[in-house]
């Protein structure tokens, strides 16, 4: 997997590759694009920040490829701080620009661990009276689920490891990772 960038020697293995990346957000484009073939005001996607911020962009154009026509919002929650587990406590960051009642959303999100930040997230969409709310989330880690949240997209089921790479962080860092991976442990040491 070496390609001489200076991730690599930080990083243990890697969990999904860049090609396997590529084509799983294609297919989830084609499958939420004919899922929402009629909406005739488009899909409102919601980015979660900043993890989902690759995901998002690559999503986003491989659904515009195929339609419907898509706007884009971004909020930015926390429930983590620099540390590696769930607090289940959210905050939030940055809201909506605006009004989202009667559109059709769907959340853009990274990574669905305990479930707690999706759960919390969902209940606040709803209560904004969109016409749906949707999610789709790259990973998945199933052995990690605290409370059950209905994600209609799951791109991969990954274990139940602490990943870096394709937005995901670790204490802020690792994000530009264009593959998902694992950390080697004498990274978390010097930190
Ligand atoms: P919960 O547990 O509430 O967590 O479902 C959701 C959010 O936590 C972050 N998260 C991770 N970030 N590597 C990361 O860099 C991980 O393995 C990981 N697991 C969870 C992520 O922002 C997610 O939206
Ligand atoms: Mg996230």
């Amino acid at each position: 997997m070496a390609d001489g960038s200076w991730y690599d020697a930080d990083i243990d293995h890697v969990i999904i590759s860049e090609e396997q990346i590529r084509e799983k957000i294609d297919e989830l484009a084609k499958q939420v694009s004919a899922d929402h073939a009629d909406a005739a005001d488009g899909i409102l996607l919601v980015c979660v920040l900043k993890g989902a911020v690759m995901f998002m962009a690559d999503f986003a154009r491989s659904l515009g490829r195929q339609g419907p026509s898509t706007e884009m919002e971004f909020m930015a929650v926390s429930s983590y701080g620099q540390g590696t587990t769930s607090s289940g406590v959210v905050r939030i960051l940055k809201d909506l620009d605006r009004d989202i009642a009667g559109r059709h959303v769907l959340v853009v999100e990274d990574i669905v661990d305990s479930g707690l930040t999706l759960s919390w997230l969902m209940k606040y969409l709803e209560s904004r009276q969109p016409a749906s709310v949707e999610v789709v989330a790259l990973f998945r880690k199933p052995d990690a689920v605290k409370v059950q949240v209905p994600v209609k997209y799951v791109g991969f089921d990954i274990p139940n490891e602490f990943v870096v790479g394709y937005g995901l962080d670790f204490a802020e860092r690792y994000r530009e990772l264009p593959y998902v991976g694992v950390l080697r442990p004498e990274v978390y040491a010097r930190s």
